[in-house]
This record gives structure tokens, C-alpha cells and sequence, in this order.
């Protein structure tokens, strides 16, 4: 009869050794036993990348990467991204079931009543020069909020986490927002209640002289739906830092800082950013071969394409092609939509992307749709972070309440020089 159970044998010593399986997985500890004496230490697995090391148990997010399914708390991105707001995403990742009425109306009253920041945070943000990165400034000032509420270190306070949940969601857009606005030598604009949590982003990004600012509905409904698909993709880069520092047990503002600095790395969120640097760049559809032929000679990547986890179509970026088209009849095309089309279609027909499965991701589309709408490149990131913000956090819970948490403390292989003297430096 099937047992759930691996059984290895060690050629090195003729032993076999049976390990449990559960959900397809051994526990890498299980493997410690395998031991060629008593004095060894035990084996261990390589797993550099953690490209097929699982380092949670976790029920928010689905990715299945060879059929491009992404799915929330059992909700297919697509019905999301169609029917919901972001809000209603973000507590449904953060609670794992999507807001009754009465419940939905209360969190969206408590994160537009605590997007305002202390002055003492503006001021700490004049601090920076003209030309700071805007994703500089928000991990440096996400971190600086921990100083203003410290009783957000009693992590395992219900009530405190809550409020700390409320204040980051609330606050991410005014400092994306204020760090915008201190680049351009701009007076700071306050956070305004009456508006939604895309429709106060705008205004707090791009409010001039009008004694009224109205958001365009068009392109406050494309972020909202932007911000949805941003909201969370299980275990990548960014989540995983969340988890690793806030395994520590910090405050939240501290673990998601860490987070924003994992997200800012050109190979993850910083990747909607380099595709506007490449499209510029290649300058026209003619130089497309050409710049294909410089990737394929491994001169470079092509941003915006190819996941660790997806070996199909991103959903996300179905969603955001589709998405670009509604903006663009707002703003008008943006001039580099030829350009990314073009290299669509070169790269989905060659050999070399087809055999590695790559395939535009979440990052293609949305820096052109931003540019489109008046949003510079060095902001294109901040705007992952901020609905990004709602997965960091519901990881960070899920962890908490996990009963094998333990903090994050990878091994290694030790491949160093085994035992040296010490040589004075004067004989050396
Ligand atoms: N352009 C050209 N070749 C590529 C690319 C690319 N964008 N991505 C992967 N490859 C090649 C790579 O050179 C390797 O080829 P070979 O087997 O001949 O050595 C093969 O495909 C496998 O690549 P890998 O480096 O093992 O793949 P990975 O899973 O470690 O990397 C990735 C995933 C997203 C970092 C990578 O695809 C990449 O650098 N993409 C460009 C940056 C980007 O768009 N990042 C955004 C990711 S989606 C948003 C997010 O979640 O942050």
C-alpha cells in the first residue's frame, strides 16, 4: 500500500532512512539524521534562492505558475481585479474573508482617518536632497514611523497590531506622495477624508493652485485596480523579507521597511521602472531585433519579462495590457506602447524566450501606464509598495500567529579556509 513516506538511501553508508511526507514536502530537518558518523553534523539542503524550499505554510495567496493562475484567499485575481476595490482586497488578505457591509465601512473609516503623518515626519523628509529617490525616502521614513509609535513593539498585542496595520496602510500614500512632492520643491498637500484611497493619493500627488481638486475617475479607478493586483504574490522577495526581519519579532513599521528597501531591487519591484529605462532606450521599433539579438547574447535582460514562478502568461499583466487601453483614451497613447508591443511579439515568438518560458509580467505594462498619467519613473515603485504594503502585513500576521514560529536563521555551507595562525602585520 502507498505510504506517505520518502525513503532515501545513503550510498555514502548503505543506510535508508524513511521521512515523512506531508502536502508533497519532507521537512528539510528530517534530513539530519542522515549522518555518515556520530560526529557529522547531519545533511542538509542547498537551496541558495529558496527555489524549491517552502519557508511557511500559508492559505492567502495561490500562484499556480505553469497555468498563469493567481488566486486570493480562493478569489481568482481576475473577479477581483473586475468587482473589488482595493481596500476590500486588502482586508480580505489581511483576514481572509472579504468585509461585510457594516465591517467594510469601518476600515475604510479607519485607514482615510489615519493617513495623516506627524509634522516631525515632514521635516525629517526636508531633510533629504532634492534628487532623493523617492523609494529611499519611504523605506528611511516607514522605518522613522517606529520611532513615533513605540507601542508598536507589543506585536502580540491585538489591539496594537491592528492600529499599526490601520497607520501603515493609511500613511503609505502620504509619504510616497510627500516624498514626491519634496523632488519637485512642492508644498506637501494634506490628506483629504472626502476622497477615496486612490482619489486622496492623486490629489496629495498632484493638487497645484485649484481651490477644488476632482480626481479623473478613469484613471482613479485604473489605480485602484493596479493596486489590486499588487496587493500580494505569496512568497516572493519582498514578503520574504517581511517575514525573515519580522521573524525578529520588531515593530511592523521596521519589518516593512526591510520589505520596501527587497521590493526597490531592478529584478522585483524596481523592474516597472528599468522597462521605461530599456524602452527609451531602444528609441524605436526598427531597433527591436537588434536589442533582442544584445539579450539573447546575455548582454543584458529584458525587463519586465520572465518570473520565478511563472512559466505562463502573468495574469496580472492580461489584466494591465487591458488596463492601458481604457488610460490610454484618457491621455493619450503613450509613445512607447509601439516600442513594447513590438518587443512583445519579437520575444513571445523566438526560440530563446519560448524554451525558458519567459513571458511579460506584472511590471511590462504598468510603468507605460503610469508615465501616461503624469506619474514620474522614479515614483513607479512607490506605487507598488503602497498596496504591496497590505500583503507584507497579512504575511507578518499569518507568521505571528503561526505556532512554529521560530526567527529566521538560514545555514550554511561553510567552504572557507579550515584553520589559519594569526600573522602580525608587520610580517605579513
Ligand atoms: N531576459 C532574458 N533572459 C532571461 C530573463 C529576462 N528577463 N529572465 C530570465 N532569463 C533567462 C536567464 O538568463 C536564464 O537563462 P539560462 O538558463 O540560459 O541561464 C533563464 O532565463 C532562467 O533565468 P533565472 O535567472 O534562473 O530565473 P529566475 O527565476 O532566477 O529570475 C527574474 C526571475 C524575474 C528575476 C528574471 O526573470 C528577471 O531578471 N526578469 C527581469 C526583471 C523583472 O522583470 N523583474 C520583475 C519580476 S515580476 C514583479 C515582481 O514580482 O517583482
Amino acid at each position: 500500500m502507498a505510504k506517505d513516506t520518502l525513503t532515501i538511501t545513503d550510498n555514502r553508508t548503505g543506510r535508508a532512512y524513511e521521512i515523512p511526507v506531508e502536502n508533497d514536502t519532507i521537512r528539510a530537518t528530517d534530513l539530519r539524521q542522515i549522518k555518515v558518523n556520530e560526529g557529522d553534523f547531519g545533511m542538509m539542503s542547498y537551496d541558495p534562492s529558496f527555489s524549491n524550499t517552502a519557508a511557511c505554510k500559508s492559505s492567502i495567496t495561490f500562484i499556480d505558475g505553469e497555468k498563469g493562475v493567481l488566486k486570493h484567499r480562493g478569489y481568482p485575481i481576475e473577479q477581483l481585479a473586475e468587482r473589488s476595490t482595493f481596500l476590500e482586497v486588502a482586508y480580505l488578505l489581511l483576514y481572509g474573508e472579504l468585509p461585510k457591509k457594516r465591517e467594510y465601512e469601518k476600515w475604510v473609516h479607519e485607514i482615510t482617518h489615519h493617513t495623516i503623518i506627524h509634522e516631525k515626519i515632514k521635516k525629517f523628509m526636508d531633510g533629504f536632497r532634492y534628487d532623493a529617490h523617492p523609494m529611499g525616502m519611504l523605506i528611511s521614513t516607514v522605518a522613522a514611523l517606529s520611532t513615533f509609535y513605540p507601542e508598536a513593539k507589543d506585536i502580540f498585542d491585538e489591539k496594537s497590531r491592528e492600529m499599526q496595520i490601520y497607520r501603515l496602510i493609511a500613511k503609505m500614500p502620504t509619504l510616497a506622495a510627500f516624498s514626491y512632492r519634496h523632488t519637485l520643491g512642492l508644498p506637501y498637500v494634506y490628506p483629504d477624508n472626502d476622497l477615496s484611497y486612490v482619489g486622496n493619493f492623486l490629489k496629495m500627488l498632484f493638487r497645484m493652485t485649484e481651490a477644488k481638486y476632482e480626481p479623473n475617475p478613469v484613471i482613479e479607478k485604473a489605480i485602484d485596480v493596479l493596486f489590486i493586483l499588487h496587493a500580494d504574490h505569496e512568497q516572493n522577495c519582498s514578503a520574504n523579507a517581511m517575514r525573515s526581519v519580522g521573524s525578529s519579532q520588531p515593530d511592523p513599521y521596521s519589518a516593512t521597511a526591510a520589505a520596501i528597501a527587497a521590493l526597490y531591487g531592478p529584478l522585483h519591484g524596481g523592474a516597472n521602472e528599468a522597462v521605461i529605462h530599456m524602452l527609451n532606450e531602444i528609441g524605436s521599433k526598427e531597433n527591436v531585433p537588434a536589442f533582442i539579438k544584445r539579450i539573447k547574447e546575455g548582454e543584458f535582460r529584458l525587463m519586465g519579462f520572465g518570473h520565478r514562478v511563472y512559466k505562463a502568461y502573468d495574469p496580472r499583466a492580461k489584466i494591465i495590457k487591458q488596463i492601458a487601453h481604457d488610460v490610454f483614451e484618457t491621455t493619450g497613447k503613450n509613445p512607447l506602447l509601439d516600442i513594447a508591443l513590438e518587443l512583445e511579439k519579437i520575444a513571445l515568438d523566438d526560440d530563446y524566450f519560448v524554451k525558458r518560458k519567459l513571458y511579460p509580467n506584472v511590471d511590462f505594462y504598468s510603468g507605460l501606464i503610469y508615465q501616461s498619467m503624469g506619474i514620474p519613473m522614479s515614483m513607479f515603485t512607490t506605487l507598488f509598495a503602497i498596496p504591496r504594503t497590505a500583503g507584507w502585513l497579512a504575511q507578518w500576521l499569518e507568521m505571528l500567529d503561526d505556532q512554529e514560529l521560530k526567527i529566521a536563521r538560514p545555514r550554511q555551507i561553510y567552504i572557507g579556509p579550515k584553520m589559519r595562525e594569526y600573522i602580525p602585520l608587520q610580517e605579513r
